[in-house]
């Protein structure tokens, strides 16, 4: 089945971007989704501003598509209102929308930081438990949990790609495990978009085949996608590459500690 009309949130943005050029080759028409303004650069293109955080601006902007890839949110650690506004109320507002709307199938953008306090010696698979690394990764394991309720109660079918580090090429020695090259990442949401819509609920690691990976690669009952790029192949570019990775430490690396976090807490004294 080819993927009709797509929907893409979060265009604009650095993955969108990416998949905007690659995606407007196989659907038949690709709307293209943010709240900063884009301009349609193929005849098959349309823009339509949104902000997720607007149900009813994003039920209008997803009007039609027989497909969404909800990209648009916010990527990183951030004070926890802001995340659940933007990631966890806008994942809501577009399940809603496609719900109502009969969407057959939505492409969910999760982070491999739901599980970043699993150990780097562990090699992690999508159905072990959540162990989030930071507020972002809250948000995405409650982005997690509303595709899987949409999908239990209400028969849609969610896939949820839990992406590794999206880089042009790997430039830390994290990256040699996480890294998501731009041709991996076409061809797993690719994958997603052209999957039977088949209703349930499916969560995956979007990474590409790097040696020292320390998550699981999708079944292929889960997804049809092998990845072809391994980070190793950059290893020589990366200062500290030949030391091996310390098997207890936490696979968020930075982001697990207490400083990446404790920016986004309130102050004492700031109020309400
Ligand atoms: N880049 C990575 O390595 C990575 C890794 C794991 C997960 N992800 C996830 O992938 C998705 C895309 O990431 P990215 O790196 O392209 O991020 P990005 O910040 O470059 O793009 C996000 C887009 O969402 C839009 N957006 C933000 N708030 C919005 C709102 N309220 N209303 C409408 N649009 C809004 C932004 O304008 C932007 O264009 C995100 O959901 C992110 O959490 C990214």
């Amino acid at each position: 089945m080819g993927p009709g009309t797509v929907a893409m949130t979060g265009a604009a943005g650095t993955i969108g971007s990416v998949l905007r050029e690659a995606l407007r080759a196989d659907a038949e028409r690709l709307i293209l989704v943010d709240r900063v303004p884009l301009r349609p650069a193929a005849p098959n293109e349309e823009v339509r501003a949104a902000d997720l955080r607007d149900a009813t601006a994003v039920a209008a902007a997803l009007a039609g598509a027989d497909a969404v890839l909800h990209l648009g949110g916010l990527p990183d650690e951030a004070p926890l209102p802001e995340l659940l506004d933007t990631n966890v109320l806008g994942t809501h507002h577009v399940l809603e929308a496609a719900r109502r709307t009969g969407i057959r199938r939505v492409v969910l953008a999760g982070s491999n930081r739901v599980t970043g306090f699993h150990l780097v010696g562990h090699l992690t698979g999508p159905d072990e438990p959540v162990r989030p690394d930071g507020l972002y990764g809250v948000s995405k394991a409650a982005v997690e949990a509303l595709g899987r309720l949409y999908a239990d109660k209400f028969g849609l079918s969610v896939l949820c790609l839990r992406i590794g580090s999206f880089e042009r090429v790997p430039t830390e020695t994290r990256h040699l495990a996480t890294w998501l090259s731009h041709r991996d990442a076409v061809g797993y949401v690719r994958a997603a978009l052209a999957a039977p819509p088949v209703p349930g609920f499916t969560a995956v690691y979007a990474v590409s085949a790097n040696t020292r990976r320390y998550w699981e690669l999708p079944a292929p009952a889960a997804l049809d996608y092998v990845p072809v790029d391994d980070a190793e192949t950059h290893a020589a570019d990366i200062p500290g590459a030949d030391l091996a990775a310390d098997p207890a430490a936490p696979q968020g690396g930075p982001y697990a500690r207490p400083e990446c976090t404790l920016p986004h807490l309130p102050h004492p004294g700031a109020g309400p």
